[in-house]
């Protein structure tokens, strides 16, 4: 009997549902599978949906990687394999997710077992993921696979309904903006993740190091996103710094250069996110193998 641990912090359910699904798929075989699911559970609960100024609060730590303090979780003493369900805030894993895995018990549970990495998240995790991957070598885990679910709609849509739904909680299509999160229809695919997962634990292979989830579809690299990406995580961090200094969460310093920050960010998004699309179209023919393979990295290790 395989044991599989599903570890994860959810905060709408969305990441929980998607979750849900995988485990149906591992149980709907005939594969014998026991599945623990454990909620992670941030000793200070974050709200849902987000003040603005709370949901900004969480800016530098989530950047410069300082987890909160989580509770215990409780486990069993061994698992064959375990399925780390996160999202990204601010381009890094959800702090709750980073807190677990600086605390002591993740260096007990995550040394030495294979890995996968489920996000659903708006469509910018790449950083997300190079900071998990660090995070999970640190505890000397090996990561076998990464599964990843973005919300609905174009990037530049999603660059207005993921926010409002966070800010206030509200999820339906509005103008001609489409429903924000992953599409319903996405989460309930999520079970192919599982079956697969239960068949490759049956054959023994998540002692080796092979992806299990190849061919499966479970992630596709928006090539136009990395250069953006890069330049924020960039800006990201100066701008955490900055943040830090003033104050506190939730001081008045920190409040105030954060109004600086929103004010920046937005003239940011106006001015430099559009003029940065039309010159990497223009010299799109010139980077294209460049472009190739940075997809091709961050697909690894599951690819499409
Ligand atoms: C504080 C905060 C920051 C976020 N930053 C990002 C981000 O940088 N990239 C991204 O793709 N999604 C981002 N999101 C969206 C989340 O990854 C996720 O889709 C959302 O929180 C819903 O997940 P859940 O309800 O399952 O927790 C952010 C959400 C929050 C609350």
């Amino acid at each position: 009997m395989k044991k599989i641990l599903v570890l994860y912090y959810s905060q709408s359910g969305q990441l929980q549902r998607v979750l849900g699904r995988l485990k149906d798929g591992l149980l709907a075989g005939d594969e014998e599978v026991q599945c623990d699911v454990r909620e992670i559970v941030p000793v200070t609960p974050y709200p849902y949906p987000w003040p603005f100024y709370r949901f900004f609060n969480v800016f530098p730590e989530a950047v410069t990687l300082d987890g909160c303090a989580v509770k215990p979780v409780d486990l069993a003493d061994q698992y064959d394999l375990i399925v780390l369900g996160y999202t990204i805030w601010f381009l890094s894993p959800s702090l709750p997710v980073t807190g677990f895995l600086q605390s002591n018990q993740a260096k007990i549970l995550f040394a030495g077992k294979p890995v996968v990495t489920v996000i659903a998240c708006r469509d910018m995790w790449l950083i997300g993921q190079e900071k998990m991957k660090s995070l999970l070598a640190g505890l000397g885990a090996r990561l076998l696979d990464n599964v990843v679910l973005t919300d609905q709609g174009k990037s530049i849509y999603t660059f207005v309904t993921t926010p409002r739904w966070m800010l206030t909680g509200k999820k339906d299509r509005f103008w001609f903006f489409p429903k924000a999160g992953v599409a319903e229809e996405e989460i309930h695919r999520a079970d192919r993740f599982g079956r697969r997962l239960a068949e490759s634990l049956a054959a023994g292979k998540e002692t080796g190091e092979a992806p299990l989830l190849s061919d499966l579809g479970a992630v596709n690299v928006n090539g136009k996103l990395i250069a953006t990406e890069r330049i924020a995580h960039r800006s990201f961090l100066i701008w955490s710094r900055l943040i830090k200094k003033a104050g506190p969460q939730n001081s008045r310093g920190r409040n105030m250069v954060i109004t600086i920050y929103a004010v920046f960010l937005l003239c940011l998004v106006l001015t430099v996110v559009p003029l940065n699309m039309l010159v990497r179209r223009l010299l799109s023919p010139f980077g294209r193998k460049k472009l190739a393979r940075a997809v091709e990295y961050y697909e690894q290790p599951s690819g499409r």
